[in-house]
């Protein structure tokens, strides 16, 4: 959190306000890093497959939504009050009957729906409420209709989905990991019901793998099945991706195999049939659910080493090259021409295409461990050499080796590194 703060990854919001409780801003490095995260999973899901398309759905829906999902009376978690200390608690965390934190009685549980209301236009009455969505899943149902009716999608098929979601949590906490304001990315996929579980299987590993792939370590990472006694409303089945934070082994990602409950649900209340095909199936749904501020977390922990250099403490995010925020630093050895022509040019040249920073000051020992703590992966650095060898030396940020490559292949060598 203080490597977070220090070098512009995450800030607490409104923090010259004395913050706001369990919301929290991404600084210049944090966005990029977040935006890579999204575009990691967008590519792979998206841009890669020929049977996943995207959407972006509003996240003001009609209310109706959340009454034929059910959200407006199963959305809830028991709030339990201690009557000595006033700490609140999730009645179903709890073990034993009086307060953790002080021993005091507890008041029985209250139902307490997670959804945030507001209304829309100046005055606030019953007929006006909306909600902020929950899940951007119910956006996806809800143009279920539409994307069939506009594309040429046949069963199995996915739509993909990123975008805010809020909830207002009784216990929120642990960083960024259970926030108010959150981003998910969903994907819905629709499969024929004889397939589901094969389906529901394959999206397990398949999840599982995406994380690993990113560069989490692997023992780090799990799949955890839920008992059927604590399925949510609508599910059949559910495997959460796990991975072992600080705070202990937690939900990174659920894949839940939904039946045709969702869509059955806004046939009954729109009216509009949800079918496919000659046989008039509803589909089942196998959804791969995951938070987009859960999954940068772990990115982060994971990547965070300090390691022992020459009797100093080198501080390192070993972020897999595709979600570095910075991709590369152009570090000039001297400050003299035509050093620092040439690699203000390279600068210019690989900006075009790639976030890449330029840096001169100090020695070249702390410009490397600057670059170290967000986790740029590779560093050129130009020196008088260069003027006649035409070639740059890249250090690269985990091995700490150098090469020397032609400068003209500098762009390539990125490429490269960012499309394994
Ligand atoms: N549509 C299904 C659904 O929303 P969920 O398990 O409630 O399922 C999916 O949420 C993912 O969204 C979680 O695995 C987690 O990564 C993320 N998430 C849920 N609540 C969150 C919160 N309060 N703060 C941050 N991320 C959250």
């Amino acid at each position: 959190m203080a490597l977070c703060k220090r070098r512009g990854l995450i800030f607490p919001s409104s923090e010259i306000y004395g913050g706001f409780a369990n919301t929290w801003d991404y600084g210049p490095y944090g966005v990029l890093l977040k935006n890579n995260v999204k575009q990691a999973w967008w590519t792979d899901m998206v841009q890669k497959r020929s049977d996943i398309i995207g959407l972006d759905s509003a996240i003001l829906m009609n209310p109706k939504v959340w009454e034929a999902s059910g959200h407006l009376t199963e959305f809830t978690d028991p709030l339990v009050d201690c009557k000595k200390c006033k700490k609140r608690f999730k009645g179903d965390a709890l073990t034993g009957t009086a307060c953790p934190e002080c021993g005091g009685d507890l008041t029985a549980a209250k139902q307490f729906n997670l959804m945030f209301k507001t209304n829309v236009g100046p005055v606030e009455d019953s007929d006006n409420v909306a909600y902020l969505r929950p899940e951007t899943a119910q956006g996806i149902f809800v143009n279920f209709k539409n994307v069939v009716d506009s594309t040429r999608v046949k069963l199995p098929f996915g739509i993909a989905q990123i975008g805010k979601a809020f909830r207002n949590e009784i216990t929120p906490g642990n960083f960024t990991f259970r926030t108010l304001e959150f981003e998910q990315f969903e994907l819905e996929y629709f499969v024929n019901p004889k397939d589901a579980d094969k389906q529901y299987q394959a999206w397990t590993k398949a999840r599982l793998k995406w994380y690993e792939d990113l560069g989490i370590d692997k023992k780090k990472l799990r799949l955890t099945e839920h008992p059927k006694s604590a399925l949510a409303h609508y599910a059949q089945a559910v495997s959460d991706v796990e991975y072992e934070f600080p705070f202990g082994w937690s939900e990174l990602e659920g894949i839940a195999n939904r039946s045709d409950y969702d869509l059955k649900q806004h046939a009954k209340f729109s009216g509009e049939d949800m079918v496919v095909g000659e046989e008039k199936i509803t589909p089942y749904i196998i959804e791969p659910s995951g938070g987009v501020d859960r999954a940068t977390l772990a990115f982060l922990v994971d990547a965070y080493t300090e390691e022992e250099v020459k009797g100093e403490t080198r501080t390192v995010l070993a972020l897999h090259p595709k979600l570095a925020p910075i991709k590369a630093a152009i570090l000039p050895l001297v400050k003299k021409e035509p050093v620092v022509e040439i690699a203000k040019k390279l600068y210019e040249e690989l900006r075009k295409e790639f976030f890449v920073e330029y840096d001169d000051g100090g020695t070249v020992g702390k410009r490397y461990r600057r670059q170290d703590e967000i986790g740029t992966p590779y560093c050129f650095t130009i020196d008088f050499e260069t003027v006649d060898d035409k070639a740059v030396t890249v250090r690269d940020r985990d091995s700490m080796a150098q090469e020397r490559i032609p400068i003209s292949s500098v762009a390539e060598f990125l490429r490269k590194k960012l499309t394994t």
